[in-house]
């Protein structure tokens, strides 16, 4: 919450239109109005019909200051609502929850509601947070209407994997009020720390293969380099992000992704853009060995009772770098560590030449591969120690890139 303070009184004089659809996580919208008055802005609350079953209008109009609209036509004095006037009145609209039907008609243009029209009306920069059932989300029908939301430029706010309103637990709870309010006021006030600089964020596992069907790989997910991309995007960088085989769409922003397999393509992919980046951050799980060969057809199982696979060493991206590195450029590693963290990791990042490691330590549960969730020690070369405890990756990746980046002293 403390950024949330900081950013208070912010958005003075800035128009925003919530848009609330018929979710039960309109409940979490009146918190979110509150955030935006509290910072000074000028809200107009549009409902859907289905989203009035879940939050009274009165709630909402009571904390907005003004009348919540929801019908194109006002009952008794039959007034008609311009929509084409609110669109035009907006800085910014922000649709949350926004339902998998709300989201299809977006995608699609069906403007049979007030929420809808003013949509297609505004001009200004329009932010989603869906919220829905997990299986709703991850339906293909869902998935192709976000990807054409995000390509007519709407900011989507990703839900939050969590326990959901059915009980189940799974992607699609929406985002709480405080990250959407971020996401909108850093967007509303323009604060782009990071804008005219250029960063490289290796992620992902890499393949290493042994013939045409099979490779040496590991289970990172990636999840983490493509928050740490998102989080550099969002304070205005552009990013170079090299992904290893992973299957992550990549985050909205000035994102250029170079996918890799192997060790070697990385390493080559990463030198490619390293000269052009003010900084690096060396997130990717690159395996440590290749096979020496890749066999040229599918490897056979019979005759064989055992098999072995000659491994070379594959080279070391983050310390290629750090030999090329210029004095102005930050580089950042992480370390994953069962023992001695503290030493083996300060260790790892004097041997390569780096500026900063992120710590993961295994004895945490909840942090490091394939979860949602990360929690690191941040160790600087001149000793600076910073802890980031227990939370959302992208709210790690944001706390990383703030500490790392955004700070004038560590430049
Ligand atoms: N790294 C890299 N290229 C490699 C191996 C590691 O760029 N071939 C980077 C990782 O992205 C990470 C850091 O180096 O930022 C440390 O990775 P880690 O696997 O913990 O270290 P290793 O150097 O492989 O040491 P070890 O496996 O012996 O702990």
């Amino acid at each position: 919450m403390s950024d949330v303070l900081a950013l208070q009184y912010m958005l003075k004089g800035k128009h925003i239109v919530l848009g609330i659809s018929g979710g039960i996580a309109a409940y979490k919208s009146v918190m979110l109005l509150r955030l935006f008055v509290k910072a000074g802005a000028e809200v107009q609350v549009v409902i859907t019909p289905n989203g009035k079953q879940f939050i009274t209008p009165v709630t909402l109009s009571s904390l907005s200051g003004k009348p919540v609209i929801s019908e194109f036509f006002t009952a008794n004095t039959g007034e008609w609502h311009s929509h084409v006037d609110l669109g035009l009145w907006a800085d910014a609209m922000v649709i949350a929850p926004a339902t998998a039907s709300t989201i299809a008609k977006m995608a699609n243009g069906v403007a049979d509601n007030m929420l809808i029209t003013s949509y297609l009306s505004t001009r200004a920069k329009v932010f989603a947070a869906p919220a829905m059932d997990l299986d709703m989300w991850k339906h293909p029908s869902t998935q192709r209407n976000l990807a054409m939301l995000r390509a007519d430029g709407v900011g989507i706010i990703e839900p939050e994997a969590g326990e959901l309103a059915s009980g189940l637990v799974g992607k699609g709870r929406m985002e709480e009020p405080e990250k959407i309010f971020e996401a909108v006021a850093s967007y509303l006030t323009g604060n782009k720390p990071l804008a005219g600089k250029t960063y490289l964020v290796t992620a992902g596992p890499t393949y290493e293969n042994i013939d045409p069907v099979r490779f040496i790989g590991n289970h990172s997910s990636g999840k983490m380099g493509f928050a740490l991309a998102k989080a550099l995007s969002d304070f205005g960088a552009k990013v170079r992000l090299v992904a290893g085989p992973v299957s992550l769409p990549t985050p909205e922003g000035e994102i250029e992704r170079i996918d890799v397999v192997s060790a070697r393509e990385m390493l080559a992919a990463s030198e490619s853009v390293f000269a052009e980046c003010d900084g690096a951050i060396f997130c990717a799980a690159v395996a440590d060995y290749a096979p020496a060969e890749c066999a040229e057809k599918k490897i056979k199982r019979e005759k064989r009772d055992s098999m072995t696979i000659e491994l070379v060493k594959n080279p070391d991206i983050s310390a290629r770098l750090g030999q090329l590195k210029r004095p102005n450029q930050t580089l950042v590693g992480f370390a994953l560590e069962t023992d001695n963290e503290t030493e083996n990791a300060t260790g790892k990042m004097m041997r390569k030449g780096l500026d900063w490691i992120a710590l993961n330590s295994l004895r945490d549960a909840g942090a490091g591969f394939r979860t949602d969730t990360n929690k690191v020690t941040l160790i600087a070369a001149d000793g600076r120690v910073s802890e980031i405890p227990l939370m959302a990756k992208s709210e790690v990746a944001r706390r990383m890139v703030e500490t790392i980046f955004c700070n004038a002293d560590n430049q």
